[in-house]
C-alpha cells in the first residue's frame, strides 16, 4: 500500500492539533462559566450562563468523538498549571471584566478562527463543527447582552473610563494567549489558511464587536 502524501499527513496532524485546542478551549469556558453561575448579577445571567454550560459541554463531547474517528493524538496542548493560571484569571475578575474577556476575546476570537477553517477542512471535520459554531453565535450575542446592560446600570464617568480600557483589556488578554506559545500558525498554515488573512480577519471582528457595544 502506498504512503500517504506528505501534504496530507501533515494537514491530518495540524487539524487534528487545532481540533484539540479548540477542545480544550470549550471545556475551559465551559468550566469558567459554571464556576460563575452562582454569583452572576441576576436570573437572565445565570439562565445563559447555565444554557452555555450545557453547550460547551455538548461540543467538548462532539468534538471528542470525531477526534477517536479522525485517529490523531488527543493528548492536550495546554498544561495544567497554564489552564489554572488562566481560571484564577477568570476567576478573579468582576462582571464586567468577565464578560469582556471571556466574550469579546476568547469566544468571539476563537469562534471565528474556527469559521475560517470550515471551508478548508475535510467534510468529517465540518460536520463536527457545525453545532458548535451555531452555537458560539449564541454566546457571542448572550455576552454582548449582558456586557451593554452592565455599562449601562453604570454612572457615565465609570461606563467612559471602562469602555476606553477595553481594548487594553484586549491587548492583555492576546498576550497572555501568544505566550501559549503553540505553533498555531503553522497549524493554520498546514491546513492551507492564509494566516495574515485569519489575523486581520480576528482583529476586524474584535473591532466590530467594539463598536457595537459603544454605539
Ligand atoms: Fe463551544
Ligand atoms: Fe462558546
Amino acid at each position: 500500500m502506498k504512503n500517504p502524501p506528505v501534504e496530507a499527513l501533515q494537514y491530518a496532524s495540524a487539524m487534528g492539533n487545532l481540533l484539540v485546542l479548540y477542545t480544550q478551549v470549550d471545556q475551559f469556558i465551559m468550566e469558567v462559566c459554571a464556576e460563575r453561575i452562582s454569583c452572576a448579577p441576576g436570573q437572565s445571567a445565570r439562565l445563559g450562563l447555565a444554557k452555555q454550560v450545557g453547550d460547551e459541554s455538548h461540543h467538548v463531547r462532539i468534538q471528542q468523538e470525531w477526534l477517536e474517528q479522525f485517529d490523531v493524538s488527543a493528548s492536550p496542548l495546554i498544561d495544567e498549571p497554564t489552564l489554572e493560571h488562566f481560571r484564577a484569571h477568570f476567576r478573579g475578575l468582576n462582571w464586567i471584566d468577565f464578560l469582556t474577556d471571556l466574550y469579546l476575546v476568547i469566544e468571539a476570537l476563537g469562534s471565528q478562527a474556527v469559521e475560517q477553517i470550515v471551508p478548508l477542512a475535510d467534510p468529517g471535520t465540518r460536520e463536527s463543527l457545525r453545532i458548535p459554531l451555531q452555537d458560539e453565535l449564541d454566546h457571542v450575542a448572550f455576552g454582548m447582552r449582558e456586557l451593554k446592560m452592565a455599562l449601562a446600570g453604570l454612572d457615565e464617568v465609570q461606563r467612559s473610563y471602562i469602555i476606553e480600557h477595553i481594548p487594553e483589556r484586549i491587548e492583555h488578554l492576546v498576550t497572555m494567549l501568544q505566550q501559549l506559545d503553540l505553533p498555531i500558525r503553522d497549524w493554520f498554515e498546514q491546513v492551507g489558511a492564509d494566516y495574515p488573512e485569519v489575523c486581520s480577519r480576528l482583529g476586524q471582528r474584535r473591532q466590530e464587536l467594539f463598536a457595537e457595544l459603544v454605539a
